[in-house]
Parts: C-alpha cells; structure tokens; sequence
C-alpha cells in the first residue's frame, strides 16, 4: 500500500469518528433526496483493491442508507446505480456493476421490503439482460402498493435521455389527439418523466468531492438543495446524512421568491 493510499485510510476513518453529532429535526425532513454514489473507484485503490471491491462495498453502504432514510421517515430516496454513459466503462466493471444489482435486487426482501419500503428502477430497459429486466418488473410489481419509503434505483439513466423519451412521447400522443399541446406545462411534463408521481426533490447529495451534476435528475433539481462532502461514498455513514440533513434544515429556501 501507498503512502498515499494509507494517509486517505487515516483520514476517512479519522473522519468518521469526530465527526461531530448534529440534531436533525424529525419534523422537517426533506420529502425526497437523491444520491450520487461517487468515489467508490477511489475508495477502492485507495486500499489497493480492483475497482469493483468499490462498488460492492458502495452496495453495502446503500443497504445501511437506505434503511436509515426509510426509518427516520424519507418518502423517496433515489440513488445513481448507472448512467447510460456507463457503458463506456471496462466491460469487467460493467459486468460487476449488473452483478451488484442483480445481486441487490434478489436480497432486497432482507432489508427493504419486509418494512414496507417501495422499489422502483428508473431509466431506460435497452441493454438490461432479460434477467434483470424480470427481476425488476417482479420487485416493481410485488412492492407497488407498499406505504413505506420508496426507493428509486436509476440505472441506465440518464436526465438528457429521460427528458427526450418525454418530448417523444409527449409529441406523440399530441399527433394522436390525447392532448392537445396547449395543455402541455410543467405539471403535465411530470407526468412523462420516469419519476411521475414522486415527491419534488428536496436534496441532492454527491459525495466524493466532485461538484457537478453528471446528467442526474436536470428537471427534478431545478429548486432542490445541495450538499456535497469529500467523503468517497463506501465511507458515507448515517452520520453523513444526519450533517447533511442538519444543513438542508439550515437553508432558506426561497423557490423563486423573496
Ligand atoms: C460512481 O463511482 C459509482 C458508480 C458508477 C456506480 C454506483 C454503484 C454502486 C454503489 C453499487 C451498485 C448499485 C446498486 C444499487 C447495488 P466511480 O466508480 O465513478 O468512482 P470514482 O470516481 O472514484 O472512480
């Protein structure tokens, strides 16, 4: 191991253990907040491990993020699993990341579902295996008429894609005469998006110190908070997200306003 590699080591741990304790009022929670799981390459050589060690341990913190939101109460949660300019990436990535989340999907019972949580995948089916693409439909059908949080996985995703696949659909059912395009504003622009029936998006998370958007949710984030840590995401605790739940509950949010 690097000097490099074993000086990020002490300092996420380092971090994690004074990070300081902040309150989060359980009565102001935002309603939606969407993630980019970022950084789980650089965990990975950090420590000297091939890059899907990152993405397996970055599966894992999912599962504990995930759950902490459904119990404190989050209504949705969406999380960035893979955008469609991920298939640039090694095809031996690309095939662990579609393991990770065939791997996810079929354990979701253990740690979602029996409490009552929502699945949904968001993005486009092309170049899903046939497998995946079942096990989707079954986890989308089996859990759609659960009360708890639901938990948005966008893979194949990407905002550009999601707001053509809109205007195409939209233009078509204009040509088809069920709408007639002087009704079409932005609540009817919702509902041809792949998060049509979802709360607004309160906060956006990327941690891992990148400061850009990478084509998640361009519509949806239009008046949603950010927050971002250099914290690489397989470290990310719910210790992270109460911080940045303390600081979204800090902000004055305006809308445009005064
Ligand atoms: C970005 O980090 C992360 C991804 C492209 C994939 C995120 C996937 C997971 C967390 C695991 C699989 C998902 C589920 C739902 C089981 P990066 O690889 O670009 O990191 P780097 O910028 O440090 O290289």
């Amino acid at each position: 191991m690097s000097m490099k590699q074993t000086i990020y080591g002490l300092y996420s741990s380092l971090q994690s253990i004074f990070i300081k304790n902040v309150s989060v009022d359980r009565n102001r929670l935002p309603r939606h907040i969407a993630i980019i799981m970022d950084g789980n390459g650089r965990w990975a050589k950090s420590k000297g491990l091939p890059r899907k060690e990152g993405h397996k341990a970055g599966a894992e913190t999912l599962r504990t993020i995930a759950s902490y939101c459904s119990e404190i109460g989050i209504e949705a949660l969406t999380v960035y699993a893979f955008s469609t300019e991920n298939w640039s990436r090694p095809k031996e990535e690309v095939d662990a990341l579609m393991e990770l989340l065939q791997e996810y999907l079929d354990r979701a019972d253990e740690f979602l579902i029996g409490k009552d949580n929502r699945i949904r995948v968001l993005g486009a089916p092309d170049g899903l295996s046939q497998k995946l693409l079942q096990s989707i439909r079954a986890l989308e059908e089996k859990t759609k008429h659960n009360t708890g949080m639901t938990l948005n996985i966008a893979l194949n995703y990407g905002g550009r894609e999601e707001l053509t696949q809109a205007a195409r659909r939209i233009a078509a059912d204009c040509v088809a005469g069920k709408l007639p395009p002087e009704k079409i504003n932005s609540d009817v622009m919702e509902q041809y998006l792949y998060t049509a029936s979802l709360p607004e998006l309160d906060l956006m998370i990327r941690p891992s110190g990148e400061l850009r958007l990478s084509n998640f949710l361009l519509w949806q984030c239009a008046y949603s908070e950010f927050w971002f840590s250099n914290i690489n995401w397989p470290d990310f605790t719910p210790k992270h997200l109460q911080l940045a739940l303390h600081d979204y509950q800090k902000r004055n949010r305006r809308f445009g306003g005064v």
